[in-house]
Formats: structure tokens, sequence, C-alpha cells
């Protein structure tokens, strides 16, 4: 460990948790979790197996891989880890409802808890990765309730730990990532729409700054990134 603030990603293996961890890489040492495949990682940042559809188990994994690597405090636990399937209401079984469910919420309610000590130890804040799509979404709907569990989720720590441990919910837009794919989603041109994810890992690091509890990252700032000459 180099001494500097100490950063933990969940799903930092891809898409925007990937390129987040290389925006935070040089002010903190990094902890990524993902499933196995890990190419591309940070120099140095440290990865943790954990499958999060089983969340007892990954949450008691990453508690004990924190441990053995003598971290004792948290400075930012990123809960972006996600996954969805695209199909209408009655589409997904209850094996693919449930998998959506534990990913999204289940492990994120858990790691909030089990972590919450580090986060205390290190003054540090959580930062929930919701959606766009808590609103509700055509075509997504237990990956849309599962966003808006976390916001649900955001509502009730803030108030659990006001004064104790800071907690944030961003909510990215469409971003170019594997995850349409995984999810069976084709965005076609649309695609072309969508934010870069190195762009939308920026906006959440800038936010990451701010005091803001919740904050959306759709079109708005697409255009002052254009205004204020950023290529996305
Ligand atoms: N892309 C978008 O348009 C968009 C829009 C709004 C919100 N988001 C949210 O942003 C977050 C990141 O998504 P992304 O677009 O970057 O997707 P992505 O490229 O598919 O990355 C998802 C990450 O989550 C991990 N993950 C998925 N299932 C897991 C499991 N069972 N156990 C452990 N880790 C698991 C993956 O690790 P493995 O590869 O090892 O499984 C991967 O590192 C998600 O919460 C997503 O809902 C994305």
């Amino acid at each position: 460990m180099s001494g500097l603030p100490t950063a933990l990603i969940t799903g930092g293996t891809s898409g925007i948790g990937l390129a987040l961890a290389h925006r935070l890489a040089g002010t903190h040492d990094l902890f990524l979790t993902g499933r196995g495949e890990r190419t591309g990682l940070p120099k140095d940042a440290g990865f943790i197996k954990a499958d999060l559809s089983m969340p007892g188990e990954a949450a008691d994994r990453i508690e004990a891989a924190l441990r053995q690597a003598d971290v004792g405090a948290l400075s930012k636990l990123v809960l972006n880890a996600g996954t969805g399937t695209y199909a209408a209401v009655g589409a997904e079984d209850a094996a693919m409802i449930r998998r959506t469910l534990d990913v999204n919420l289940a492990a994120s309610v858990l790691l909030a808890h089990r972590l919450a000590p580090f986060l205390e130890a290190g003054g540090g804040r959580l930062v929930l990765i919701g959606s766009v799509a808590y609103k509700g979404s055509g075509n997504m709907p237990a990956y849309a309730a599962s966003k808006a569990g976390l916001a649900g989720l955001a509502r009730s720590l803030r108030a659990e730990w006001s004064g104790r441990i800071g907690v944030q919910i961003i909510h990215p837009g469409p971003t170019r990532t594997p995850m349409h794919e995984k999810a069976g989603y084709v965005p076609g041109r649309l695609e072309r729409l969508f934010f870069p994810a190195d762009a939308m890992a920026d906006e959440i690091a800038r936010l990451m700054e701010t005091d803001r509890p919740r904050a959306t990252v759709m079109i708005g700032a697409r255009l002052r990134r254009l205004l204020s000459g950023k290529a996305s």
C-alpha cells in the first residue's frame, strides 16, 4: 500500500467501473472486484474475485481480502457492478430476475452494511451507481426495479449514517460498454448517442468530488463537455 486513500470499486473489470478505476489510479490505492476476467486493470490495483449473484459469500470474500491486505479504512466504496436482461415483463424467468436483484441490489445492501466500519474509519463515502432507468424503463423491468431499490437504499443510508458516512447515488445515462450486449440489447445507430465509458467515468469522478447526494449524468453533461472543448 502506498499510503494514498483507498478506494474499492465493484465491477471494476469492465465498462464504467474499469474506466473509473483508471481515473482514480493516480490518487488512490485501488481494489477492484469482478468474477474473473481482469485484463487492462490499472497497474498495482488489487483484484478481488467475487460473484455478487451470491451476495453473502461475495461480501465475506471482499471483507476478508481487505483484512488480509491489512486495509482497515476506505475513502471510497463505489458499488458499481451491475447486470440485467433486456426483456419484456414476463419474459424473464425467476432465476434471471433473482440474479439481477442479487447483483444490483442485495449485494449492495450487504456490502454497504459490511464495509460501513471501513468507511467510517476512513472518513469515507459510499457511491452507488444507479441508472436513469430507476424511474422505469420498458423492457428492463427487473433491472429498473433494482435501480429504484438502490435509490431507496441511498435515502435510507443517508438517514441512518448522517454525520458519519457520506452517501451519494449517481445515475448514468446510456453509456457505450459491454453491458448492452450482455443484456441482449442491440442499440444500433442509437449507440452513437451514448456516452463513451471514459467520459462517463470523468463525470462520475467529478461528481464524487462534490457534495451532491444524488446526480444524473445525461445530455446536459454531454453538452457541457462539448462546449468546454472535450471530445465527447
Ligand atoms: N452502460 C450503460 O448504459 C449504463 C447506464 C446506466 C447505468 N449503468 C450502470 O453502470 C454500472 C456499470 O455498468 P457497465 O455499463 O460498465 O457494464 P459492464 O461493462 O457490463 O460491467 C459490469 C461490471 O459488473 C460486474 N458484474 C456483473 N455481474 C457480476 C456478478 N454476478 N458478480 C460480480 N460482478 C459482476 C462485471 O464483472 P465481470 O465481468 O467479472 O462479471 C463488470 O465488471 C452498472 O451498475 C450499470 O447498471 C450502465
